[in-house]
């Protein structure tokens, strides 16, 4: 069986590492994997680290299209994908989550009749401002065979019409849907005792022993706009009064931040010692931070979820999340961009560390499923 995988953005090569490790490990023999790097990421800290740290096969094929607005970006990738598809003709075309490449990855595929596996299916937000929203729900409608990584996943697939109780030969009239657990979460536990031995971070920041905020901001819709970023680091100012706050800076912010922090902010910010502003940091070494931190205050979906493996509260500053279930547990709290939200939120976990985190995310072994549920459905 020949597969051809897509990545492109940071999460996705961070998930891809999962797959591969089990093609390696359990399939090596009938599994051939073709890996196609877009070229949506290509900062070495928000591309080659991942395959060096966690062993993820070289990319078969690099589109190189870098960054540009939506439309150039997922047109150049579209072509490229066509180009690979056509000389490949794999049996499958593997796509993750819902980012700009995945949405190339879906309109190129299923335009030539190559079936898609869609890692990471039914994900909502029910907001369609998100460029996320439109690439997902694209993508699980053209794909074959869909896995949810959520019950939340499942339930939004069965509103949308998915049938249940499809049998094979699965098409892309006739898809198929499994929940499967988060590949992500067989990552996170894959790698978090090798994080521990592997990385200095803790030290390097000299954070052993204290209780701190670990932060991440990346998403446009607050990254874009002046008035929400500003809340967001107000608020991250307020804490670092009280806990030192480790904020690793996606390139996106990194460029923002100069032009839509607010002046009266940059000025507060830039008198605030407490916030300490890193480059992106490698995926064992956020792990690392993940695993010690007090709490994490985040925008990311990835990062959202890790905060939950790990069982540390979370400050979701978006206005809703895919991710319901971890919202619904009690263990993180939607504040969206509002500074007083945030305190309040930060507030009640700094008084009550949540313990009780139910497992929500399978078993750590989604990849495996996966991998034999993608062997049985060939059609031959
Ligand atoms: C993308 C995804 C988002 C995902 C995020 C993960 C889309 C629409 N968005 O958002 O869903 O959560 O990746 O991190 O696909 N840049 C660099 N170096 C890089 C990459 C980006 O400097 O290696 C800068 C460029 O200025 C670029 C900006 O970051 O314009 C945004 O990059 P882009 O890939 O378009 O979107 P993300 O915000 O990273
Ligand atoms: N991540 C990382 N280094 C960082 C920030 C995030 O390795 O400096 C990892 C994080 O652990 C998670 C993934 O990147 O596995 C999340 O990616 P991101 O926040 O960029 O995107 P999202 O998940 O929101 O799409």
């Amino acid at each position: 069986m020949k597969l051809v995988t897509i990545i492109g953005a940071r999460p996705q090569i961070i998930k891809a590492a999962a797959l591969s490790r089990a093609i390696k490990n359990h399939y090596f023999n009938e599994i051939q994997e073709i890996i196609v790097h877009t070229g949506q990421h290509y900062d070495e800290n928000m591309s080659q680290v991942f395959f060096d740290e966690l062993q993820i096969p070289r990319p078969d094929y690099n589109l190189h299209v870098g960054s540009a607005s939506h439309g150039i970006q997922t047109a150049r990738m579209t072509e490229g994908i066509e180009d690979i598809l056509i000389k490949e003709q794999p049996d499958f075309i593997v796509l993750y989550g819902d980012t700009n490449s995945t949405l190339s990855g879906a309109v190129a595929a299923a335009k030539i009749h190559v079936p898609i596996v869609h890692i990471e299916a039914g994900l909502r937000s029910f907001n369609k401002a998100m460029p996320e929203e439109i690439n997902r729900i694209v993508c699980d409608h053209c794909s074959t065979l869909l896995f949810t990584p959520t019950n939340a996943g499942l339930v939004n697939l069965k509103r949308e019409g998915f049938p249940m109780d499809n049998d094979a030969p699965y098409t892309i009239d006739n898809p198929k849907v499994w929940h499967c657990g988060d590949i992500m979460y067989d990552n996170s536990l894959h790698f978090a005792d090798i994080a521990e031995a592997k990385t200095d971070i803790i030290e390097r920041l000299n954070l052993k022993n204290k209780p701190f905020v670990l932060a991440t901001i990346h998403r446009d819709s607050n990254t874009d706009h002046p008035e929400r970023l500003g809340a967001i680091f107000s608020a991250f100012i307020q804490m670092a009064a009280d806990r030192p706050i480790v904020l690793p800076l996606h390139p996106r912010t990194a460029k923002l931040l100069k032009t839509n922090l607010p002046p009266e902010i940059q000025e507060r910010f830039a008198a605030t010692s407490n916030i300490i502003i890193t480059p992106p940091v490698s995926f064992l070494e956020m792990i690392a931070l993940e695993r010690n931190a007090m709490l994490v205050a985040t925008d990311s979906g990835g990062v959202q979820k890790e905060a939950y493996f790990f069982k540390k509260p979370c400050i979701i500053m978006r206005p809703e999340t895919e991710w319901v279930e971890i919202v619904e547990t009690g263990n993180a709290v939607l504040a969206d961009a509002d500074e007083n939200r945030i305190m309040q939120a930060w507030q009640r976990f700094r008084a009550n560390q949540p313990h009780d985190f139910p497992e929500i995310f399978g078993d750590g072994h989604a990849a495996e499923f996966m991998l034999e549920k993608i062997i049985s459905s060939k059609v031959l």
